[in-house]
């Protein structure tokens, strides 16, 4: 497919070496990531980092991260400073670093459908009009939006894709809304020349990659996945803003595609449930999650797993937005525009196209190396229509090329 010419982008991004991020919704992800950036801002290249994949990453170090603006639309957080909105209530993560004032208000954003029945229980929208999202963007250099807007944030999401496109800025969704992985969208980021990584973030260890891992061992030691749910609870307002069903939909397919693209033959649909299931207020930012899976070994046997899953929810994704705004950053200084596949495939649970997570793993690499054909040349079908068949059967989504 023909590309038109990228527009021109702005210069700093070919001559300084830092990543320059900012964030849509300062939640709890929002919180753990800036708070990771300050922690590792020390860390040793040459060293193994707990928590890191990557201290290094094509050259950028964490420490190159820079955060550059911030918008929300909870009145509690909008004008404060990054380094204090991200401990506001009801934001409620592991603190694990105290972040000084960073000099970068979080300004107001667009609210649209961002609030929900249960959250606009618990924020009230700050007052004011709306910020100039996109003149604060270009104004401030910004190389890379990254989007944490609560599930089922539809219209909100497009509507700060549009400025992040606009303002000439590459893109992290990690949120359930399907924009990297659908054409309309993977055309547009390839019209202005800029990159995407999407959509819905994988967590370092959390129920997506640990369940894709269990069908995949199954899958290649010839055991036959009979039935399977994965069930997921905890306390922070993610949870509790998904106990509206209707926010769900979009949730429900990333995360169960994420679990039936790694099949090596289709399931029925009653056979799978993936999906968060309520809400503890306890739990804080934890979350619990239950996996079973009841399967079919030699000679007919049956075979029963169950994994518990004990993990802090925001830092968990954070380690893996950490290399993702690097990727994007790599992108724009070597001019490569849509979606990213390679990456999207390892960091996220809808990504473009499917591969297992050894593959994507290797993928990524290849990409960081400037070896892997980094975008997507063919768009596939959307990650949101090709999963259940008419049939009652939930098909291996996407192609598995393990
Ligand atoms: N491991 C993970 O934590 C993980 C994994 C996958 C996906 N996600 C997704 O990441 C997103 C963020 O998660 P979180 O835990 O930080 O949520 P959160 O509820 O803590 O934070 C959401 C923030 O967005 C703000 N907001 C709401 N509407 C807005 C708007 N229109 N404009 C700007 N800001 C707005 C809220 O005020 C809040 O500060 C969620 O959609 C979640 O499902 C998280």
């Amino acid at each position: 497919m023909s590309r038109p010419p990228a527009p021109p982008r702005h210069d700093h991004r070919r001559s300084t070496r830092k990543v320059r991020v900012a964030l849509i919704g300062v939640g709890n992800c929002a919180s753990s990531l800036v708070q990771g950036v300050h922690f590792y801002r020390d860390a040793r290249d040459t060293d193994t980092v707990p928590g890191l994949m990557n201290v290094s990453l094509g050259g950028y170090h964490v420490r190159d991260i820079e955060f550059t603006a911030a918008f929300d639309i909870d009145r509690h957080k909008v004008g404060l400073d990054l380094g204090e909105a991200i401990y506001a209530a009801p934001n409620n993560t592991y603190r694990f670093a105290d972040v000084p004032r960073l000099g970068v208000p979080v300004h107001r954003g667009m609210t649209h459908d961002g609030l929900g029945k249960y959250l606009s229980l618990k924020i009230d929208k700050a007052p004011g009009p709306t910020d100039d999202i996109i003149n604060i963007l270009r104004r401030t250099e910004t190389d890379v939006v990254v989007s944490y807007l609560p599930v089922g944030s539809e219209m909100a999401t497009k509507w700060y894709v549009e400025q992040a496109l606009e303002a000439g800025c590459g893109f992290v969704n990690c949120i359930p809304v399907f924009i990297a992985s659908q054409p309309y969208w993977q055309q547009r980021f390839r019209d202005r020349g800029l990159p995407i990584i999407g959509d819905d973030i994988k967590s370092q260890v959390g129920a997506t990659i640990t369940h894709r891992a269990l069908v995949n061992l199954f899958r290649e030691r010839g055991v036959r996945l009979d039935r399977t749910y994965q069930l997921n609870f905890g306390g922070n307002t993610d949870f509790l803003n998904m106990l509206e069903r209707e926010r769900l939909d979009s949730k429900k397919i990333s995360k169960t595609n994420a679990v039936t693209s790694q099949l090596g033959t289709p399931m029925k649909a009653d056979d799978v449930h993936v999906g968060p299931s309520d809400f503890v207020p306890w739990l804080a930012d934890q979350k619990w999650c239950y996996i079973h899976m009841n399967g079919t070994t030699f000679g007919n046997v049956p075979l029963k797993c169950e994994v518990k899953l004990e993990v802090w929810d925001s830092p968990n994704s954070a380690g893996v937005v950490i290399d993702a705004v690097r990727c994007i950053k790599l992108a724009l200084d070597r001019g490569i525009a849509g979606p990213l596949t390679g990456p999207s495939s390892y960091f996220m649970k809808s990504p473009p196209e499917q591969f297992t997570d050894h593959d994507a793993r290797e993928r990524t690499a290849a990409f960081i190396r400037g070896e892997e054909p980094a975008s997507a040349a063919t768009p596939p079908a959307p990650a949101g229509e090709t999963t259940v068949e008419t049939d009652g059967a939930v098909a291996p989504s996407l192609s598995i090329h393990p």
